[in-house]
């Protein structure tokens, strides 16, 4: 029986490989999906995986549409949880899809991913499997409730190659890279230097700021500098820019789907400037309405994706709203970039409601005692609520 392996041909997947042959008796094809992840990850898994002895291995490349149909989608939403960018979250559905489209071009019984029975991962890929698919869903990890040192021992006695001698578990795609697992798991140890990959430290961070231009067009950056840029282009240049002023590093606890608290660190670079960029010009462009309500979904968004339910029609509805929002999300923001702060110095808008004869203070056209009943009445249910209940 075939199975499709989603793989990374890191610990756990290609500990996955051999346990799907061995234990499970099954004909296994690994596929790596490129989400825009480093050259390097797209290379190694090819190579992991005729080291094994696996036979046929796929790289799908779907970088572009993660950018244009995943994370740009991201963006419109501000879509974060618990205060970091979605990133992973957004790329697992994707994922799944791909391994979906593979598993039906070769027939397999089975779909394999090398989730934990602790994470997040694997509610994201079942429900999207689930979702368009019949396959059987393996996870031998999970299954056989392996924890990554016994991983580590299994690995060594099955001549895997290793490449880290960290027990880190690293997810990374356009959007960002995130960092848990080993002596990251005690809250109070301060994250080593060399868990960063996209980031400089704040210490090593240029001197001299730079400052940077990011224009948008309806709801998304379509231009740096005045150069424009397609979706995937302008998404790495980001990261490769902020990441260079220490820009992007987030380190929290968590709350996972299951529950548990977790320490999570994350590089986000491009998405913290991208992310910076967009909610100031909403600021000039959105309503006080407007605003409101986009926080609401902002949150409502975030937990659909970040729960692996991205199939939920409530999400398409969401999409809906927010792309008729976006349509005014539309101008240039200038922002100061330097040892890890990010400033935004100025923002424009075709569509901005801001206006300066209106608001400024040398103004003679407005009478100001018009707004005087407004101010009179304001606080009524206040004054009423005091004078009834704090009448001593
Ligand atoms: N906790 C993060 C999230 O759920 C990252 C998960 C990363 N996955 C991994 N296999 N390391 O978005
Ligand atoms: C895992 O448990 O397999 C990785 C972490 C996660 O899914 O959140």
């Amino acid at each position: 029986k075939k199975v499709v392996l989603a793989f990374s041909g890191g610990l756990d997947t290609t500990v996955c490989v051999k346990l799907l042959q061995e234990k499970y008796n099954m004909e296994v094809i690994t596929a790596c999906v490129d989400v825009g992840q480093p050259e390097d990850e797209i290379r190694r898994p090819a190579e992991v995986a005729n080291k094994i002895g696996v036979k046929k291995h796929y790289t799908i490349d779907a970088k572009h549409e993660f950018a244009e149909e995943f994370i740009f989608r991201g963006i419109k939403a501000n879509a974060e949880y618990e205060g970091y960018p979605l990133s992973t979250s957004l790329a697992r559905p994707l994922i799944a899809m791909k391994i979906v489209q593979l598993a039906e071009k070769e027939n397999a019984y089975a779909i394999a991913h090398g989730c934990t029975g602790k994470g997040n991962d694997q509610f994201r890929f079942e429900t999207t499997i689930r979702s368009s698919s019949l396959c059987e869903i393996i996870a031998p990890v999970r299954d056989l409730s392996l924890t990554r040192t016994e991983e580590l021992d299994y690995a060594k006695t099955h001549d895997i190659p290793l490449y880290s001698d960290k027990l880190y578990s690293i997810d990374e795609n356009l959007w960002g890279r995130s960092i848990e697992g080993d002596v990251l798991e005690d809250p109070m140890v301060e994250t080593p230097e060399e868990a960063f990959e996209w980031t400089v430290s704040t210490d090593e961070a240029p001197d001299e700021a730079q400052i940077i231009k990011i224009s948008f067009e309806k709801g998304v950056p379509v231009a740096l500098d005045d150069v424009e840029m397609g979706a995937y282009k302008i998404i790495s240049e980001s990261n490769r820019i902020a990441g260079l002023h220490g820009i992007g590093r987030i380190d929290i606890i968590e709350d996972r789907i299951i529950g548990l608290k977790s320490r999570e660190n994350y590089e986000t670079p491009g998405a913290v400037l991208i992310l910076t960029a967009h909610k100031a010009l909403e600021q000039l462009t959105l309503t006080r309405e407007e605003l409101k309500f986009a926080n609401t979904i902002t949150q409502t968004y975030s937990e659909i994706v970040y729960n692996g339910l991205w199939h939920e029609p409530l999400r398409e509805d969401l999409d809906c709203i927010i792309d008729n929002m976006q349509k005014r999300v539309t101008g240039n923001v200038k922002l100061r970039l330097h040892k890890g702060s990010i400033k935004t110095l100025s923002r424009e808008s075709p569509y901005s409601l801001y206006s300066e004869e209106a608001v400024t203070f040398e103004d003679k056209e407005t009478d100001q005692r018009e707004i005087a009943g407004m101010v009179k009445n304001y606080g009524l249910q206040a004054a009423c609520y005091q004078k009834v209940c704090k009448k001593d």
